[in-house]
Formats: structure tokens, sequence, C-alpha cells
């Protein structure tokens, strides 16, 4: 099924008044080569139907002479807006910036934030943003998780898969992603429905299992075959496996950075309208593939960069992968079982899970 421009349009409005832009706001849509048309004309469109200042900024494309893929999170942090800083100018001017290009994980993303602006990520099909258009209840149970998360002192995982973690919590702030920006420097990504935060620095320990069917991001498949990645003081130290547990680690030898192998970001999904199952109904070049990311239940976890904390590890190789089935525990009290949500401020009732 295809969404229409009506449709569009009033799925726009409704994220940009979640979002809190009215006449008072000025809205700058952000463009490259890499954007959706039809994403950009309906961002300026709806704010301007909304009576807000809007403006476009349109960046030149931007390529990486070692870049292998076309998705934009293959290759993080320097973008083209790096050193542009007339275009920086430009954008850090208003309210609410709607990104359409992705300036994830860059330090100019983090200086317009700490500036005050409020930025949207918007870069998935029609169709997937109409799916998982956000709701305030989404922000309720975020924002419930959120709460738990900056009061833990440690966070350990574990699956029937092997997966064995444990690391130290508090050096870095909590992430809600919930699906619109309605707070000064606030940053989020329409779709999502998910939280993190950062393991202190070297406390990250154990072994992380990737099993058959989990997803690697970016490489938009489900791993074939089990991996297991064994960590010490928050870098990965050894892959074993077969092919996936190669592939992945020469994957992140190419980039020849050792910070490739820290441990970046950890957290849970708490989106029920986002399907473990997409990825497989999806071309590549489809989707960024929000689902692995936020699916009801995951346990997500990366590595690479932490700029988006206020760290500085700006390495360009950044892996996201959401595993099923895991249990996750903040101080020894359990968030997740078996890929289960527990707290009831952040369960959905009746919420059948299809890993049962
Ligand atoms: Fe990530």
């Amino acid at each position: 099924m295809l969404v229409g421009d009506n449709e569009l349009l009033e799925m726009f409005d409704h994220v940009l008044r979640l979002s809190r832009v009215d006449e008072t706001q000025s809205v700058a849509v952000l463009k490259s080569a890499n954007s959706n048309p039809r994403l950009v004309w309906a961002a300026m469109e709806a704010a301007q139907r909304l009576k807000a200042k809007v403006y476009g900024v349109e960046l030149p494309s931007h390529n990486y002479r070692s870049y292998t893929s076309f998705d934009p999170t293959g290759y993080v942090g320097e973008t083209a807006l790096t050193g542009h800083e007339a275009a920086k100018k430009a954008l850090g001017a208003a309210d609410l910036i709607i990104d359409t290009m992705l300036l994830l994980h860059s330090p100019e993303q983090g200086e317009m934030l700490n500036a005050g602006s409020r930025m949207l990520l918007v870069i998935e099909p029609p169709e997937i943003l109409a799916r998982m258009l956000p709701t305030e209840d989404d922000k309720r149970r975020v924002m419930a998780g959120v709460r738990r998360l900056e009061q833990a002192r440690s966070m350990t995982v574990q699956s029937d898969a092997g997966t064995d973690l444990r690391c130290d919590l508090g050096q870095y702030p909590c992430v809600a992603e919930y699906g619109f920006a309605d707070e000064p420097g606030r940053w989020d990504h329409w779709p999502s429905g998910f939280l993190f935060t950062w393991a202190n620095e070297g406390t990250t320990q154990g072994r992380i299992v990737i099993d058959t069917g989990d997803i690697i991001l970016p490489f938009k498949r489900y791993a074939q075959s089990p991996i297991t990645l064994d960590i010490e003081d928050g870098y990965i130290r050894k892959f074993s496996g077969g092919f996936d547990a190669e592939h992945l680690k020469t994957y992140m030898m190419t980039f020849r950075d050792p910070e490739v192998f820290a441990i970046s970001h950890l957290g849970w999904g708490l989106q029920d309208r986002a399907q473990w199952t997409a990825l497989g109904l999806y071309d590549r070049g489809e989707s960024d593939a929000i689902d692995g990311r936020a699916f009801y239940g995951n346990f997500l976890f990366s590595t690479g960069p932490n700029t988006e904390a206020g760290g500085s590890r700006n390495t360009a190789c950044h892996m996201d992968i959401p595993l099923r089935r895991c249990s996750i525990q903040l101080d020894g009290e359990a968030m997740v079982t078996r890929g289960i949500v527990i707290p009831e401020d952040q369960a959905i009732p009746g919420y059948q899970s299809p890993f049962d």
C-alpha cells in the first residue's frame, strides 16, 4: 500500500504539532541528494500550514572514498555539513531542524542541539512513517524506561543463546527516542520507540552472542549463524563463529581504527508497531531499518562512536545490532525477560510477543 500526499501531509501535521511547531517557530528542512523529495515537500508544506517560518537548507552530496554501501549509517560522523560554517549557522538559527539527510553522530549535530535547536530525523519511507506514527503514549512508556535507566548504576544482559554481559552506568546521559522533538535541545527520530545509554568507559565485560536470525545493521540482514563477541574493558576482543563472524569482523577492520571495536549505546525497544520481520520485506535501499532498532523487547547494542553522548570517540563505523529473547536487568531489576517487557509503566497491556 502507498501513502498518498494528503495522508503524508496529515502525518507531518500530527508530528509537527507534537513537536510544538506553531506560528512562533522557525523550521529548517535539511536536505541533500539522498533525501526523499516527498518528505522534504511534506515537511515544508505542513510547517507552513502551521504558520511557522520555514526554510530549506540544501547541501551538496557527500561521498567517502572508503564507503561501501548507500546506507547513510554506513559511514557516520563526517557529513556534508562538516566544516560548513555558513550552513551550520543557517540550520542552527531554526527552532526545529527537520533532517532528511542524516546528521546523526556528527559533532555538528551535537553543537546545534547544545545551542538549543530541536532536531527531528525523518528518513524512512512514508509507509513506515505511517505504521509508526508517534503518540503521547509512546513518549510516556519510553520516558518511564528512561527514568529507570537514569537511576541505574549497572546493567546485565543474558540470553539462552549465550549472551552474558555486564557494565556500569552513570557516566553518560540517557537518550529517549519516541518520535517527536518537543523540548529545546532535543533530538529525535520519527519513527522510533526505544531508549539507551552508554556504559561507563572501560566497564563492559563478558560475551554477546548474536543468534541466528538477529539483525545486523547497517548490513540490513539477518545473521545466518551465531556470532560470539568476547568483550573486555569495553572493547570487542574476539569474534568467533562462521561466515557471519568473519564478515562482521572484516568489515569493521576495513575502517582501520581500533575505536570501531568499542561498545557504544545499550538499551531496549518499546515499539510494538516495529516488527522484527520487516527487514525481510523491504529491499535494502527502501528503508533505514528502524523496525529492527525499535521492536518491542529487543536488546539493542551498538559499536563505535559516542559523540551523541558528548564523548570524544568520533569513529566512522557504527553497528546497531538488536537481539531477540534477551533478559535485561538494571541493578538486578528486570526490565526485559526473554524479550518480554516487564515493568508495568513500559509494558503494553495484552501485548502478545511473537517470540513466546
Ligand atoms: Fe546506533
